[in-house]
């Protein structure tokens, strides 16, 4: 199974620290979101995005999954949300 679970209808802003690794949940299964739990996406065939920061700085992290910036949000909760398409 490789379907993309929607469980937010809006990003979260969070703080992010320069040269740490984040590991931003692409299946929307972890239980420790926006972030991977390192086991949810088992079996899904989809695997989390690990990435950085250059400064420290808050951001707007997709909760959606659906976003094409991932992992920041690019505003298609939007469109999920006209539609019906977000599991609430
Ligand atoms: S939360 Fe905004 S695009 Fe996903």
């Amino acid at each position: 199974m490789n379907k993309i679970t929607s469980n937010s209808d809006g990003p979260v802003e969070i703080e992010l620290t320069p040269g740490k690794t984040y590991s931003w949940c692409q299946c929307g299964r972890s239980k420790t979101q926006p972030f991977c739990d390192t086991e949810s996406h088992l079996g899904t065939g989809i695997s989390p995005k690990d990435f950085t920061v250059s400064s420290k700085r808050k951001v707007w992290l997709c909760m959606c999954k659906q976003t094409k910036m991932n992992p920041y949000c690019d505003g298609t909760h939007n469109k999920l949300k006209k539609i019906g398409a977000i599991n609430q």
